[in-house]
């Protein structure tokens, strides 16, 4: 490799990684990169004006996802994560094919961990209108186990109740009940959180299905799945960021400091900016 090219490759490391969700979901996914790759920079951005995208058709979904991504390459970064479900499962083919640089989703991943840990072949889904509509993670987990039998149940309401911060809470324990009823009485053995708010209240969710079912986070195999590409693009940071870079940034579209309580809530490091910016700009 030439003294130039070396170079480059070295900027290139250097580059953050773009990560976006409707609203604050996709922190469940950011925490999980801190936690496996710590030496990245991430640039996080949460669609919070347009929150929830669970309801809303492939087109719109996935016009707000292009823009996004125009956004978080006009950044810079040099891959790019759709840590939502719903963007994932309309939009993330189309990204892929416009895009130059890496782009990966969450449903794959989830899809592929489910496969593998389930013992008697039923796997539950729940995630949002959106996602089980598209039949996605169906369509995933068939091809990797043919006889596996796919049960999805859209949860709408969880997403409000996270974002209003109702983890843990009478109400969400109430709506939870009636949702998952149905995924009980089917007999699953595991249990997809197909939508990153879902990690959130997983306590809630694992009491009501009772110990006896697997509960498949798709933020940590995705992780690994970013780890994998980048080392393989020889893209992955192995040194930590200069002291006094920002390490993490984050925008959103709307309610900058409700993000960012949410976000303190979450992380065990202290966020202390949140911008936000216009994104029909894109
Ligand atoms: N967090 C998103 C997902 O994973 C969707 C929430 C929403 O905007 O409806 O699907």
């Amino acid at each position: 490799m030439s003294q130039e090219n070396f170079k480059e490759a070295l900027k290139q490391k250097d580059l953050p990684i773009g990560v976006f969700d409707s609203g604050v979901g996709g922190l469940t996914v950011v925490r999980e990169i801190m936690r496996q790759i710590p030496k990245e920079r991430i640039i996080y951005f949460g669609d919070t004006a347009r929150v929830p995208y669970g309801g809303k058709s492939k087109e719109i979904v996935t016009r707000y996802s292009e823009q996004i991504v125009r956004f978080l390459e006009s950044q810079q970064v040099k891959a790019i994560v759709v840590a939502c479900n719903t963007a994932s499962a309309y939009a993330l083919e189309k990204i892929e094919k416009k895009s130059k640089i890496p782009v990966i989703g969450v449903v794959k991943p989830g899809a592929k961990t489910a496969a593998e840990v389930t013992v008697n072949g039923k796997i539950g889904v729940i995630a949002t209108e959106g996602t089980i509509r598209s039949e996605i993670y169906k369509r995933y987990i068939e091809e990797l186990k043919t006889e596996a039998e796919v049960i999805g149940k859209a949860c709408p309401l969880f997403v409000p109740l996270v974002e209003e911060g109702l983890l843990e809470d009478p109400v969400t324990d109430e709506i939870a009940q009636r949702y998952l009823s149905v995924l009980i009485d089917s007999g699953i053995d595991t249990l997809i959180l197909g939508c990153t708010h879902y990690p959130l209240i997983r306590r809630t969710v694992g009491r009501v299905m009772g110990e006896q079912v697997r509960l498949v986070n798709p933020a940590y195999e995705t992780a690994l799945e970013l780890k994998n590409l980048l080392q393989e693009k020889e893209l992955l940071q192995d040194e930590k960021p200069m002291l006094g870079t920002n390490q993490y940034q984050f925008f959103v579209s709307d309610g900058a400091d409700k993000f960012r309580y949410f976000a303190n809530t979450i992380f065990k490091y202290g966020v202390l900016a949140v911008k936000q910016i216009n994104i029909e700009e894109y």
